[in-house]
């Protein structure tokens, strides 16, 4: 995609029903959620690709933001200004409320309508657990995102033991990926020791944060690089998650 003009994908977007739980409401759907009690590990932008493959292949996801830096609620509000210039990308839908108030998060997003798969972001820190725990808890899978940097690999452990002690389904998935650094096959055994690794990595790509900057999904922009990336994550997580 380089410097050039993002261009948008077009009539790629099958109706939302065609391949989603429709009739279900959020009480109901999937629950994915994405934590890894630790800043800049690509949760909220794994949080947006995800939703937005998800979308174009006919699902209902419902984007749950609750991060009080409000990254994955930007990156909606771009979205929609995206939409009202006329692009072609779905409207995605979304709530927010802060990590402090998850369980009344939890209680609006039960109650919303022909959703499939309820997606959650998560702040950094582990300082507020008893909030946290409830999401966990109502996970049906957890996704612990985090790059190949040694601080990272070895903060992100605490969400995959906590997920574990949960009993919830849960993977590391290993974002901003450089194959060719020694520290990426120290990151996959490390992860490997400690719980399910996702089989896809996500690489380091600026075409990635560039979508995510826009507002939209890296499958919404036609020459985008890592498109086949998140398709990757996307399907091992629509496989774990039996959806
Ligand atoms: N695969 C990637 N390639 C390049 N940059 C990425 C990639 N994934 C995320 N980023 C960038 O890394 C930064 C941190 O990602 P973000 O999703 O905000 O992390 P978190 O939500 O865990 O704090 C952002 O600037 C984002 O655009
Ligand atoms: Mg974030």
């Amino acid at each position: 995609m380089g410097d050039t003009a993002l261009q948008t994908r077009p009539g790629r977007e099958k109706p939302a029903s065609s391949g989603g739980r429709g009739g279900k409401t959020g009480a109901t759907a999937a629950w994915l959620v994405c934590a890894s009690g630790k800043g800049g590990t690509t949760k909220t932008t794994t949080c947006a690709h995800l939703a937005a493959i998800a979308a174009s292949q006919g699902m209902a996801p419902l984007l749950v933001d609750t991060d009080p830096q409000q990254s994955l609620t930007e990156w909606i509000a771009n979205r929609r200004k995206l939409r009202a210039a006329g692009t072609d990308v779905r409207d995605l839908r979304h709530i927010y409320a802060p990590l402090a108030e998850a369980d009344r998060a939890v209680r609006e997003a039960d109650v919303v309508e022909g959703v499939d798969l309820v997606i959650v972001d998560t702040p950094p820190g582990m300082d507020n657990r008893v909030q946290l725990r409830l999401l966990l808890e109502r996970a049906d899978l957890v996704i612990v995102p985090t790059t190949q940097s040694p601080p990272d690999t070895k903060s992100v452990l605490e969400m995959m033991a906590i997920a574990t002690q949960l009993r919830r389904k849960a993977a590391f998935l290993i974002g901003k990926a450089l194959p060719r650094w020694n520290s990426y096959r120290h990151a996959k055994k490390l992860l490997n020791r400690y719980g399910t690794l996702c089989p896809v990595d996500v690489r380091m790509l600026r075409d990635v944060e560039r979508c995510y900057d826009y507002g939209l999904g890296i499958n919404e922009a036609g020459d985008a690089s890592g498109g086949e990336d998140f398709e990757g994550v996307w399907h091992f997580v629509r496989r774990e998650l039996g959806c």
